[in-house]
């Protein structure tokens, strides 16, 4: 330790101390680095990790009490007005914004690896036509280590960013044949001619005998929802992925331990949740009731879309959103109660002193799931259009932790409160 090193002393039962590195960022609190605790004879205790910093990483930044949001320290504001998800996927994987030549490229690379292999027909049709399509992403996106052998090594560059390219490029592919495998119809190839949005758009509503024709308006939201939800540092299923590859996992099966952490509805499940309670709740006049039953500690219903684990202010996204969402219902003329029950259940519960206390503000995944609904999204492939948004950032952490000198194995330790050392007792005994 360097004499100018900052230090933290943590007092040991024992009556040992210890001192502690304190290490600062460019922004956020300190962090007392714990690292070398193992060395004596305690351990941390922070289920949840409230508290714990699980990495250093560069790429993206939260301020949960002021609402802000930086890739790459550039604001999320800015991102969703000014560029394409894309450019974000360009920025977030490689540190700076693309410059023109770069940008082509990028695109070119991308749309190249659009496709994805016939034979992965047959996993589709192995899944029942009800099977949500969270549990058909998670078993396609690890099929794919099966079909790239080729570029598996995690310790080669080039392996790294071909399998990034290729997981960026097939998820829309990938959503889009679960949800025409859903209603039964065939599968749309990917059009290399369209934006990524459009592609998307196409392959999900485009029929051999109908060309579907995107409103720019969606073509655009879509968009910005693939901005949106393209990372938000050490989540839960970015740290699961971060954890998966700390094993030396490849990539794709990574991704989709990824979606498996992604699909619980306290983080991407929310969208549809919201929606169902949005159902549920039916009418405004039933606000209260629902208001009441999510202040009950002994109900164990929660009011979807409020509240995060970083954010007590609003989330930057959520006002982007909640913009959109107008525009949207507007182009497609879309006059939704349940966007009315929406507004008005937001407008109670941020005057309500519950909520204000425990600074609850509607997250992201208040709006879009109605923008979704509105675009004719139906409501099990929110999830799914989150994680083929959040596959971008869930690879630039693997990428980042990957090639982070010294990586080894994440492994937490625990504290046993189970039962202490005794006999096995025969069956007859028992
Ligand atoms: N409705 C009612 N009460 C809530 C809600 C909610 N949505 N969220 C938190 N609270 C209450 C808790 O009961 C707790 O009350 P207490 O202090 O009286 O015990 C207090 O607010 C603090 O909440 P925690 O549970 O400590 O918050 P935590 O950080 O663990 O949870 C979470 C965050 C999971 C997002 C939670 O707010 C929640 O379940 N929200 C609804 C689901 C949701 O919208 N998830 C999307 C997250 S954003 C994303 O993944 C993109």
């Amino acid at each position: 330790m360097s004499d100018n090193q900052k230090t933290a002393t943590l007092s040991l039962p024992n009556n040992e101390s210890l001192q502690l590195p304190v290490y600062e960022g460019t922004y956020g609190a300190p962090v007392i680095d714990i690292g070398d605790l193992n060395k004596s004879s305690v351990f941390t205790f922070d289920p949840g990790f409230r508290s714990t910093a699980s990495c250093r990483s560069d790429i993206t930044f939260i301020d949960g009490s002021n609402g802000i949001l930086l890739h790459r320290g550039y604001p999320i504001e800015q991102l969703a007005e000014s560029s394409e998800y894309l450019e974000v996927c360009y920025l977030l994987l490689n540190g700076e914004l693309p410059n023109e030549t770069q940008k082509q490229n990028f695109y070119d690379e991308v749309t190249h690896h659009t496709l994805v292999h016939e034979q992965l027909i047959n996993f589709f049709n192995g899944f029942p036509r009800n099977a949500h399509p969270m549990a058909i992403m998670c078993g396609v996106v690890g099929a794919l280590s099966a079909f790239y052998h080729d570029t598996l090594d995690i310790q080669n560059d080039e392996h790294r960013t071909n399998s990034a390219l290729r997981l960026i490029a097939k998820m829309p592919t990938l959503a889009a044949m679960c949800y025409k495998y859903s209603v039964g119809h065939p599968f749309i190839y990917p059009r290399n001619d369209m934006s990524y949005a459009e592609n998307f758009l196409n392959m999900m509503f485009s029929l051999p005998t109908f060309d579907y024709e995107p409103n720019p308006v969606l073509t655009q939201t879509m968009d910005k929802i693939f901005i949106l939800h393209a990372d938000h540092e050490q989540n839960a299923s970015t740290s699961t992925v971060r954890l998966a590859g700390s094993s030396g996992a490849n990539p794709f099966a990574c991704i989709a331990s990824g979606i498996a952490a992604l699909w619980g509805p306290a983080h991407g499940g929310a969208n549809e949740a919201v929606i169902h309670m949005l159902e549920a709740i039916e009418h405004p006049k039933n606000i209260p009731a629902f208001l009441k039953r999510a202040k009950d500690k002994d109900d164990p219903f929660r009011l979807m879309g409020f509240g995060h684990r970083v954010y007590k202010n609003f989330d930057p996204r959520a006002k982007i959103m909640r913009k959109s969402c107008h525009d949207v219902l507007q182009a497609v003329g879309v006059n939704d109660q349940l966007f009315d029950i929406a507004l008005q259940l937001e407008d109670i519960a941020l005057k309500d002193s519950y909520f204000l206390d425990r600074k609850l503000y509607p997250n992201v995944d208040f709006y879009s799931g109605i923008i979704m609904k509105a675009i004719g999204i139906p409501t099990n492939m929110f999830s799914v259009i989150f994680a083929l948004s959040r596959t971008v950032g869930w690879v630039a952490h693997w990428n980042e932790m990957i090639g982070t000198p010294g990586q080894s194995i994440s492994r937490p330790r625990q504290l046993y409160t189970g039962a202490a050392k005794r006999d096995f007792v025969p069956l007859n005994q028992r």
